[in-house]
């Protein structure tokens, strides 16, 4: 089978799902080189998922093997990182955010379009089984129009879990540029784009105390607004109230809810591809699970990176397009504005809604 040769910039945390799954699970795609700022990360991640070369930045740019750069850096590097790489003539997935500003990841669209490059970006948790039969509920006309709905990521922050996380609570971290894509993305393969919204923040603590390994004892500032809520409008008339939040000890409040003329749906968690998709008809008066037909149920990050693989090969637009990745931007920079500035944002962005799946990759 024919492949694209991908090259992996990044060589942190989330690099292990995704070198797993490209180096095993998904057709259309060879890794080629890993890249890492500290080589012994890239050098582990080559030897641990048999990859061939360790490259500089500038190697991985001039090797013709390489047609897509596979963004997985810390977010504040993904606009300078994947501006580079286009200009190199490489085509790339990068993880999200896009970009930390709406013009920032404006710009890349617009140099990847005159280039005749492909750019997609993270999450693609909606090519998941549970977002695609969501998908079909909604496109069959179960639950009608779509009148409103809900989407909520509330936690207490990283700082527990994740081995270096500043990153979370610098300019470009926050619940909103974090969590808030796998909202976003999944939303926005159900209902497409948003045209306004409003905005309203808060902060918990101006400090937070690392308690994982191995940085436990360490205080890390925090830049960023760290509990947000917006109210946003999407172009169907849908309206749908959305919570981002790292100051939440315990929640109760679903993932996402969307409710129709005819019907509700209540969806999993967006940071997965998989869980229960539960109906409820007008009438009826439970929700019942919907039957889950598609593939791609449990964590198959790079979904994405293979898509755009498959274009690259026979045509097509990728389905975590660039486009539908600087709205999402669009969007959560202006929750913040919103409330800055203390005034409704009308959105200038907008994309196409992604094709949906039709079987495997
Ligand atoms: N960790 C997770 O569970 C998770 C889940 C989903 C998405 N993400 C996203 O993935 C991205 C990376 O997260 P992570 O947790 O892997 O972070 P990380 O800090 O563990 O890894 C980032 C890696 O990028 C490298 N890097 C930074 N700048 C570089 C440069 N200029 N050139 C080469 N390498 C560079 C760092 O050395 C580091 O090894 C973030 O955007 C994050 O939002 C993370």
């Amino acid at each position: 089978m024919k492949t694209i040769g991908i090259g992996v910039l990044g060589c942190g945390n989330i690099s292990d799902i995704y070198l797993s799954n490209l180096t095993s699970f998904f057709p259309y795609v060879t890794v080629e080189a890993v890249c890492d700022l500290d080589e012994t990360k890239a050098r582990a991640q080559a030897e641990k998922y048999g990859i061939g070369k360790v490259l500089t930045l500038e190697e991985m740019l001039a090797d013709e093997s390489i047609r897509i750069v596979l963004n997985l850096t810390t977010p504040k590097s993904h606009y300078p990182l994947t501006k580079r790489c286009l200009e190199a003539g490489k085509n790339v997935h990068t993880e999200k955010p896009l970009a930390l500003n709406y013009r920032d990841a404006a710009e890349l669209c617009s140099i990847a379009e005159e280039k005749g490059l492909l750019l997609g970006c993270a999450p693609d948790t909606f090519f998941g089984a549970s977002w695609q039969t969501a998908r079909e509920v909604i496109d069959r006309g179960d639950i009608g129009r779509v009148i409103s709905g809900e989407a909520f990521f509330l936690n207490s922050g990283a700082e527990d879990w994740h081995p270096s996380p500043a990153f979370y609570y610098e300019k470009g971290g926050g619940p909103v540029f974090d969590m808030g894509p796998y909202n976003l993305h999944n939303l926005f393969n159900l209902l497409g784009p948003a045209d306004g919204l409003f905005g309203m923040h808060t902060k918990g603590r101006e400090e937070r105390l690392i308690t994982s390994q191995p940085l436990c004892g360490t205080k890390i500032p925090v830049e960023v607004p760290t509990h947000v809520s917006g109210l946003i409008h999407f172009a169907s008339g849908a309206v749908i109230s959305i919570i981002e939040s790292f100051d939440a000890v315990m929640t109760s409040l679903p993932h996402i809810e969307l409710h129709g003329t005819e019907g509700s749906l209540l969806l999993p968690d967006p940071n997965y591809f998989g869980g229960d998709v539960l109906l409820c008809k007008k009438g009826d008066t439970q929700w019942k699970p919907v039957s889950i037909g598609h593939p791609y149920g449990s964590n198959q990050r790079g979904a994405g990176v293979c898509d755009m693989a498959k274009c690259l090969l026979f045509g097509g637009t990728p389905r975590a397009s660039g486009r539908m990745a600087a709205h999402a931007v669009e969007v959560m920079e202006s929750l913040h504005l919103s409330w800055d500035e203390k005034r409704f944002v009308s959105l200038q962005s907008t994309f196409s809604q992604p094709a949906p799946l039709q079987g495997e990759l």
